[in-house]
């Protein structure tokens, strides 16, 4: 009897298998394919979260060009990712085709009754499409069970060959097609639910095929059916769910999916997208209900806005954060934060560390950075304040500067409550201005000013008669 030797499965264990070794030639980069940036993320992510959310016993990745680089990105990023379950990485020396890497894995294949395999260059796949697959494949009690699609131009995938019956015979690479296999529309998605007892002895049939001598992985549908199984073929519900991204104009199409995706999700929660043609957000980008957005405004990483706030038009706005009520109009904002009722723009750049609000303005070709800005102050014109502490109910006038940089290090401006500071008035830091105090226009101070002062740094006027 075939596998006498008592199998350590535990009944209906399953493995989720991502091939993620190949090169990726195609993509022409120095960058490993799957460490490439979509809506934010790298490539793998969208499989690892797709994995960790079909709960599976273990993850395994198969990694060989740039093992160490991707390892480490994976390594990184999965707490931040919400990955829970545990990672088998798999390494994949040399990378002779998909049939050689999940041969490489077969000891993390062997630990689970049902296996799904699929590629790390699909991140358009979806949860609901995957857990269709898994749920027919168990509940019919499939042996293979594979994700197909029909494409209007089926370039660079396997063909579908199925009987006249509809059942799958085999999959054709198109670089062996006969010209009519080529005109077949019925794609391999490059997902499979494997039953692991039949793929083991299949994987082992394998034989090196085309010009670069690579091992098939699809070539084991053949050897399971001649063992007597078949293979239930399901098309995708959702086509463009199969796009593996092997060019940099199919990763290009992979971002235009996600965005719509992103942005569809956050129209169906209740935030207005005047232009979803010119708007971009990012996977992970979450905006509260009745926020209006405004054509070509890009929102990035881990970016929070809340309830009805204006966006754009023409803002970008990088992991920060933004309370209810805000405006932020044709303007930059990176790793900053705005409380509620706040605004910013036209025209502001608001850089890493800003903390303003509530009740801010700042606008008109201001620049911030590092620095907390309290309840009602405004910057509204022509600054640049950096290293700042502003506290309440503070007006910085048109044209203020805080010299925070000697040539050596970045000095700390401390603004009290109250305090008004004229145009055109130059800080330099380290300095501290009084609650209250006021500073006339076009002043350099380079000492303290106590509480309720006024303080004039310039050069009295004298009117002479011309002679
Ligand atoms: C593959 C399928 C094709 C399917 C298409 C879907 C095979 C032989 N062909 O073609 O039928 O239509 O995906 O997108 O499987 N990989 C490794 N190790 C290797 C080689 C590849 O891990 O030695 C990984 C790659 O990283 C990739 C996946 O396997 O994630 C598929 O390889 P790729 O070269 O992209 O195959 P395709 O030509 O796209
Ligand atoms: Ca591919």
């Amino acid at each position: 009897m075939k596998n006498s030797k008592k199998s350590s499965v535990r009944p209906g264990s399953l493995g989720i298998l991502l091939l993620a070794a190949g090169k990726g030639t195609r993509m022409r980069s120095e960058t490993p394919k799957v460490l490439h940036s979509l809506g934010g993320r790298p490539m793998i992510y969208y499989l690892l979260r797709l994995a960790n959310a079909l709960k599976p016993n273990g993850i395994g990745i198969v990694l060989g060009h740039e093992f160490d680089t991707v390892k480490k990105a994976i390594q990184a990023g999965v707490k931040e990712w919400g990955i829970s379950k545990p990672i088998t990485f798999i390494h994949q020396k040399e990378q002779k085709g998909s049939g050689s890497a999940v041969l490489e894995s077969m000891s993390f294949l062997k630990k689970h009754q049902t296996a799904i395999v699929t590629c790390g260059d699909s991140p358009l796949l979806t949860f609901d499409t995957l857990f269709a697959l898994l749920g027919g494949h168990r509940s019919e009690k499939h042996q293979v069970s594979l994700l197909t699609a029909r494409f209007r131009d089926p370039k660079g995938y396997g063909r579908i060959i199925r009987s006249p019956m509809g059942e799958v015979l085999k999959i054709i690479e198109e670089s062996h097609c006969t010209p009519k296999e080529a005109a077949i529309n019925e794609i391999n998605s490059g997902t499979y639910c494997f039953e692991v007892s039949l793929l083991v002895d299949a994987i082992k049939k394998l034989v090196p095929k085309g010009s670069n001598k690579e091992f098939y992985l699809t070539d084991c549908l053949e050897h399971i059916r001649s063992e007597g199984g078949r293979v239930t073929g399901f098309p995708s519900p959702s086509p463009e769910e199969a796009l593996g991204v092997n060019t940099r104009i199919q990763l290009a199409q992979a971002e235009r999916v996600l965005n719509r995706r992103a942005l569809e999700r956050l129209m169906l929660s209740g935030v207005s997208v005047l232009d979803p043609n010119t708007t971009y957000i990012d996977v992970d980008v979450e905006v509260a209900q009745d926020t209006v957005i405004h054509p070509g405004t890009i929102l990035r990483g881990k970016t929070k806005i809340g309830k009805s706030c204006v966006i754009g038009p023409y803002s970008i706005i990088v992991d920060s954060q933004i309370g209810n009520e805000c405006s932020v109009i044709n303007s930059w904002m990176e790793g900053a934060k705005l409380h509620e009722k706040s605004e910013v723009g036209p025209w502001a750049r608001l850089r890493p560390g800003t903390i303003a609000g509530p009740r801010v303005r700042i606008g008109n070709f201001s620049e911030v950075k590092n620095t907390r800005i309290g309840y009602g102050s405004k910057v509204p014109h022509l600054s640049y304040v950096g290293d700042a502490d502003i506290a309440e109910d503070v007006n910085v006038g048109a044209g203020t500067i805080t010299c925070n940089y000697d040539g050596h290090k970045k000095n700390k401006t401390v603004i009290a409550a109250k305090a008004f500071i004229g145009s055109n008035v130059n800080l330099v830091a380290p300095v501290k201005i009084g609650r209250g105090a006021t500073i006339a226009a076009g002043s350099t101070i380079t000492e303290n000013v106590p509480d309720g002062n006024i303080a004039f740094a310039r050069e009295r006027q004298v009117n002479k008669e011309r002679k």
